[in-house]
């Protein structure tokens, strides 16, 4: 509930903080399957932003499960309840006048969408990283497809429990067809347009 509570007016804005970074500031949403090497892609985005001397930060399902999102589960309503929390979370950065590399599996459109609704939808860039399954689950590096399989993880997704590819990604990535430089390039060359003040 959000009863006696009144909304602050902060004196310093976005564009103020985005005019001293010298660049916009804005998310970038990598949604794709568990081990479709969405970490990896979003690792490297944000080294590449870095390197040119963009304000960065990451947020990534791992970490922030263990920290700002732990006690959260892998249902349906947990699922929505991290994806909420992680972009209210980036909208902040947003406000921060930060470029933040967001990778999260975020399975369901309306999940997404919510995201893209609660950053603003000028403030988002949806990137799928599109690698089938069976890839997924040949690399398994991570070896919970296998636990998946035999019913030790539960509501797996893939597995026991829905992945919705996006039908209109701002970008896509299909890692079995390109290698991470070359995507990552791609990728840099279309957000600079997006990070011009
Ligand atoms: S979600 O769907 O957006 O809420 O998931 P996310 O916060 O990105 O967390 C995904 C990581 O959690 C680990 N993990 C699972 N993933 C999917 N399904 C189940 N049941 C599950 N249990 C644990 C897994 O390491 C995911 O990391 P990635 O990097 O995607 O492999």
């Amino acid at each position: 509930m959000t009863k006696n509570i009144i909304q602050h007016n902060y004196s310093i804005s976005k564009e103020d903080r985005n005019k001293k970074n010298q660049h916009q500031s804005l998310v970038v949403w990598f949604t794709g399957l568990s081990g479709s090497g969405k970490s990896t892609m979003a690792n490297r985005l944000e080294k590449r932003l870095f390197r040119e001397g963009i304000s960065t930060y990451s947020l990534d399902g791992d970490n922030i499960r263990s920290g700002l999102n732990k006690g959260l589960g892998f249902s349906r309503e947990d699922r929505h309840e991290n994806n909420r929390r992680i972009a209210e979370v980036a909208k902040l950065f947003v406000d921060a006048g930060i470029v933040t590399v967001a990778a999260f599996i975020s399975p369901l459109e309306e999940d997404r969408e919510q995201a893209k609704d609660i950053i603003g939808k000028e403030n988002f860039v949806e990137v799928f990283v599109n690698t089938p399954l069976e890839v997924c689950e040949e690399r398994d590096v991570k070896g919970f497809y296998e636990k998946a399989r035999k019913g030790e993880i539960k509501n797996f997704t893939g597995i026991s429990s829905p992945y919705e590819p996006p039908e209109n990604p701002d970008f896509e990535i299909k890692t079995v067809e390109e290698s991470a430089e070359e995507a990552i390039e791609r990728l840099y060359q279309f957000l600079q347009q997006k990070l011009k003040l």
